[in-house]
């Protein structure tokens, strides 16, 4: 597969930019990545594969490749130096909009004029952002799913002035790297897939939070519909917590519906610091959640 670019720089290595970066390098890029937090790459990579790994789930690029993929990547915590060579800058910062649009206007004044930008942002239309940038034809949205959990595809979407050329770019990088591209043709909030991920969700923490039904029923109920290894509330603590919150008060905020307003019973669990694989705690408890025991889809229990 023909890669459009060379040089893929990716600004915030948590849980989603790591596995961007992972898999650019692993596809051939030259990848340097950026955060705030020095030696979030390994701690992020530690964190997934113990995680992971306690779910029984096997990466489509094994692990010990990706620790050697690691070692190649160039890290670095001085921005000019992250984007000078850039043909592709990919942001994975937190969903806050405020932080993305000052991410957006840092990299459009210290990036080259041609380097594209891309944001992974799971609810936000890269509209929102494109202005701050000063180059909005060269921006786009790029949301890539849990890779590294078998999720190997990426809604791609333009913004208001996104060149069709550049809307392709982006279509060929998320193909280079072995992951399905879902193309939106015209802004959507909530992008392809992930729009209907999203109506799982909002059913399913709506049930739980006003107490209609036990969330281990509704994981249960989807993984033997489905064959998955866990169900919508497994997956949310694998997202976590405070991002879920976040992404449903996007659309919240959009549609004013109460019933799209994210449960008391959510914000509860994440005062009290559960917020999912990453605190060790969310609907379930890790390393060794109750979904990933043999007897969870037990029919007798
Ligand atoms: N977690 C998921 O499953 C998932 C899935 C798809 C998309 N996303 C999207 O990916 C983005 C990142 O989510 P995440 O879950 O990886 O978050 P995260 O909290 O795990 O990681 C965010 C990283 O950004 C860094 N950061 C914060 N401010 C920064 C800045 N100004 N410059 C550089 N780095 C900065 C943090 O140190 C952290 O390492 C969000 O937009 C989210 O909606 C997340």
């Amino acid at each position: 597969m023909k890669k459009p670019f060379n040089n893929v720089t990716v600004i915030g290595t948590g849980t989603l930019g790591t596995q961007i970066a992972l898999l650019a390098g692993n596809a051939g890029y030259a990848v340097t990545t950026y955060d705030t937090r020095k030696g979030i790459l390994g701690e992020t990579l530690a964190r997934l594969r113990s995680s992971i790994e306690a779910k029984g789930i096997k990466p489509f690029v094994p692990w010990e490749q990706l620790e050697k993929i690691r070692s190649r990547i160039h890290e670095t915590m001085n921005l000019d130096e992250a984007v000078q060579n850039a043909d592709l800058i990919v942001e994975s910062v937190p969903e806050e909009l405020d932080i993305k649009r000052a991410v957006f206007k840092e990299l459009g004044e210290k990036a080259p004029p041609e380097t594209i930008l891309a944001t992974n942002s799971s609810s936000m239309p890269v509209s929102l952002m494109e202005e701050s940038s000063g180059r909005p034809d060269k921006c786009l949205n790029t949301h890539f799913y849990v890779i590294l959990e078998g999720m190997n595809m990426a809604d791609v979407m333009g913004g208001t002035q996104t060149t069709p050329e550049v809307l392709q770019k982006g279509v060929d990088w998320v193909r280079s790297m072995g992951c399905i591209a879902l193309t939106v043709k015209k802004e959507l909030l909530g992008f392809c897939f992930n729009r209907v991920w999203r109506a799982i969700k909002r059913e399913g923490l709506w049930m739980w939070g006003n107490g209609y039904v036990d969330f281990k029923d509704v994981d249960r109920a989807w993984m033997t519909f489905t064959k998955m290894k866990m169900g919508p509330f497994g997956i949310m603590d694998s997202v976590g917590l405070d991002v879920v919150r976040d992404i449903e008060t996007v659309y919240y905020n959009e549609s004013e519906d109460a019933k799209d307003k994210p449960p008391q019973a959510l914000q509860d669990k994440i005062d009290r610091g559960e917020l999912g694989v990453k605190s060790g705690r969310g609907f379930y408890s890790y390393p060794n959640p109750e979904f990933a025991q043999p007897d969870f889809l037990d029919s007798t229990k």
